[in-house]
């Protein structure tokens, strides 16, 4: 004889029973996270003396190494333990790639040492005259063994200087394997990377490539960034990272991605974060402003869905409110 399975209820209360009280929705509850789970980008700009609000990311703004020192004490002060930096230089810098970013790296760890995870995003959008994140020729093609040069002396700068992890973001073929190896036999075989292991060519960076003056002069990213129609480059994109030594994957835009986190885990036995990048974070400050929803707790509400979707991690221009909006630390 079969064993029986229950497959219809005839109870109307039997999905409202558990929904009717914040204690048992707490108890039902599948997902939870700590401000130890968010990070929190900042941007640092080259000659900027005082701080400018950055537009449409309320509660971001491009800062002066003094000032951005000033905020990390802030948002320390609010649980967030993990920053991603972006070092933003001066477009008439002629100090070499990283450079500039190693300096606002040693800043900040004299200042905060091990009370902070300092993690450093390489890529030359905000150094190459074209806004691109490689180094091309005339004709708008990839120099790849220049750009994996660049990317290389850039990781060896800001890690001599003490990053706590590099995050390479730029999508060129093969840069971790190539950095994994230069941290290894250059005294940093201990520094993790935080790959953007699948990052999409996406509408939704609008925000950061402002703040970062990386907005592409000519053409789009679609050259080296993924079609979001594919999904087997995606998942590819990722499995690739891990093989050539990425510590921690991620997805990038992060809420169209979140069919893709579980798999890519699944794929490589690492842990997979999400971007909730730019655009993602201005919108919901859209929403907000335009009165048309609660900007706090749709962006709680968007933390959850990551976790659930299965990201370890979550890096979110919002990471300094979690504590103010109950987020345990
Ligand atoms: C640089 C980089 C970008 C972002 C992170 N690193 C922009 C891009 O690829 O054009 C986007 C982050 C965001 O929108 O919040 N390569």
């Amino acid at each position: 004889m079969s064993v029986s399975t229950v497959t219809s209820t005839t109870s109307r209360w039997s999905a409202l029973r558990l929904r009717q009280t914040a204690h048992l929705r707490d108890l039902c509850a599948e997902t939870s996270f700590t401000t130890a789970h968010l990070v929190q980008p900042i941007f640092v700009v080259e000659g900027l003396a005082g701080s400018e609000a950055i537009p449409g990311l309320d509660g971001n703004y491009r800062f002066g190494i003094d000032p951005a020192l000033d905020a990390i004490g802030a948002d320390v002060a609010e649980g967030v333990r993990h920053f991603l930096l972006f070092a933003v230089p001066a477009k008439s810098s002629s100090i070499g790639y990283g450079a500039f970013a190693a300096r606002v790296v040693d800043a900040i760890k004299r200042r905060f040492g091990k009370d902070i995870h300092l993690w450093v995003d390489i890529c030359l959008c905000s150094s190459t005259d074209d806004g691109h994140c490689a180094i091309s020729d005339a004709n708008h093609r990839i120099d790849l063994d220049a750009t994996l040069t660049a990317l290389e002396a850039m990781t060896m700068r800001v890690a001599d200087a003490g990053a706590d992890g590099i995050s390479p973001s730029d999508m060129m073929d093969g840069r971790t394997a190539r950095l994994r190896g230069a941290l290894d036999n250059g005294g940093h075989p201990s520094v993790p990377i935080m790959s953007y292991s699948t990052k999409f060519a996406s509408r939704f960076y609008g925000p950061f490539r402002s703040a970062a003056g990386s907005a592409p002069r000519h053409g789009s990213r679609e050259h080296y960034q993924i079609d979001v129609r594919s999904r087997t480059d995606a998942i590819g994109s990722s499995v690739r990272c891990a093989n050539e030594g990425a510590d921690l994957l991620m997805v990038k835009p992060g809420l169209t991605s979140l069919d893709l986190i579980t798999p890519i885990r699944e794929a490589t036995g690492k842990l997979v974060g999400a971007y909730q990048v730019s655009g993602e974070y201005a919108g919901l400050c859209a929403l907000g402003r335009a009165g048309l929803a609660d900007f706090d707790a749709a962006l709680i509400e968007t933390w959850h869905v990551f976790r659930r979707a299965g990201a370890a991690y979550i890096i979110t221009y919002g990471a300094r409110r979690a504590r103010s909006l109950g987020v345990p630390v």
